[in-house]
């Protein structure tokens, strides 16, 4: 278990005689606690109403509701929260049908100190073992869905690039196909047939769908095949200048404010400014798209020694949960058929990961969408594609 410091704990003492009462926790204080105090039971409870707390060391014997009573009222409001009975002498009894109440423990007055700091650690050592179970438990579910995504982003992307490469054969026939067509249609003896207009509006839809295709199959295909990989010197901050620069029109249009909260002076990594740049290119277009009139793009990073992180925030549309798992993902898209191809995500992480760097995405549909990204600052010369 993770050590921790007595400070941490969210502690509240209850007891109504006032001098006993400030005298525990002025020495509580003394030995590095933080106690909170509370002169009886109603008092405890509004605390609890309005924050959490760890440990409770609460007095039985107290006019009013009784002591057993709020002990009921404060396991019933959270089981978590562990309570340190105080009986006098005469009344042990209160102590065991404390405990079958559900107190962590008791402890007799006059209360030695030492002996009630011992049993206080104890109680938040309970807490602090189940926060502990609970974020590795967090943790491990987060890495084996992270695995599962990724194994099926590889099949469905192998899958992909085939299909890809399949389609690109035949698209380049029909190309040339219609480009003879086209040949024949503005050749002279076509020049008086009056079929000749929609002949050659059928050419165009023809080469309007093969540069969509291709743009498709190239996007799976195009990047930087590894003899052109180039290891160079990329400053994330004039990239990202550059990147913005590439869809400026639209940014303008919407009247979007670019909010830099970039680290100083640094920025800069060793990897291939290209890919690089197509990944900026897609999250930033993503962003634009997702906002609306007067939204707000947040670019900001942080450096380890190894790497750096950059994030990419928005205050658009958002994405809903159920989509979340499918993003990255070649071909979704929540696009119009002319908008979206569904593959600048899937194109990004396949880059990112290439890199040997990390995605991630947070999103509150409403509210808007940071991706995180992780890039070494180093990037070996013997990335494979
Ligand atoms: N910043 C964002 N805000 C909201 N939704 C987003 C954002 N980025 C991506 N998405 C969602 O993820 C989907 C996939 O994105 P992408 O792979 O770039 O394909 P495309 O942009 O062509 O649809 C988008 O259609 C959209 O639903
Ligand atoms: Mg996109």
């Amino acid at each position: 278990m993770m050590p921790f410091d007595d400070k941490e704990i969210r502690l509240l003492l209850v007891d109504d005689e006032d001098g006993f009462r400030s005298a525990i926790a002025k020495r509580l204080k003394k030995r590095g606690f933080n106690p909170e105090e509370a002169s009886d039971g109603e008092a405890c409870l509004q605390i609890l109403s309005q924050k959490r707390m760890d440990v409770i060391v609460l007095d039985v014997n107290m006019p009013g509701v009784s002591g057993l009573d709020i002990l009921a009222r404060i396991k019933q409001s959270d089981e978590n929260t562990q309570v340190i009975l105080l009986t006098g002498n005469a009344a042990i009894s209160d102590g065991v049908e404390g405990i079958k109440t559900g107190a962590f423990d008791y402890l007799t007055k006059p209360v030695e100190i030492d002996h009630l700091t011992n049993k206080i650690r104890q109680a938040f050592e309970i807490i602090h073992l189940e926060m502990e179970n609970r974020e590795e438990l967090e943790y491990r579910e987060k890495l084996e869905k992270k695995m599962i995504d990724a194994e099926r982003l590889v099949s469905l992307g192998t899958m992909a690039t085939g299909i890809a490469h399949e389609i690109n054969n035949p698209l380049a026939i029909i190309n040339e196909a219609a480009g003879f067509m086209k040949e024949v249609v503005n050749s002279p003896e076509m020049a008086a047939n009056p079929k000749k207009a929609s002949l050659e509006l059928g050419i165009d839809k023809i080469e309007k769908s093969i540069k969509r295709a291709r743009k498709i199959t190239h996007q799976l295909l195009g990047y930087v095949k590894k003899e052109d990989f180039k290891l160079s010197r990329v400053d994330l901050k004039a990239l990202l200048h550059e990147t913005l620069g590439l869809l400026k029109k639209e940014i303008k249009d919407k009247e979007i404010e670019i909010l830099w909260e970039m680290e100083k002076g640094k920025n800069i990594l060793w990897s291939d400014p290209y890919q690089i740049r197509q990944v900026l290119l897609n999250l930033l277009s993503n962003a634009v798209h997702a906002l609306g009139k007067n939204g707000l793009i947040t670019l900001s990073s942080k450096e380890t020694p190894l790497d750096i992180v950059l994030v990419i925030q928005d205050n658009g549309a958002g994405i809903p949960k159920e989509n979340l798992g499918r993003i990255f993902d070649p071909f979704f898209t929540t696009k119009s058929f002319d908008s979206g191809t569904g593959l600048g995500l899937y194109v990004v992480h396949k880059i990112i990961t290439n890199l040997e760097g990390d995605i991630d995405v947070e999103s509150v549909p409403g509210e808007g969408t940071s991706f995180i990204i992780r890039l070494q600052k180093q990037v070996e010369n013997n990335i494979s594609q």
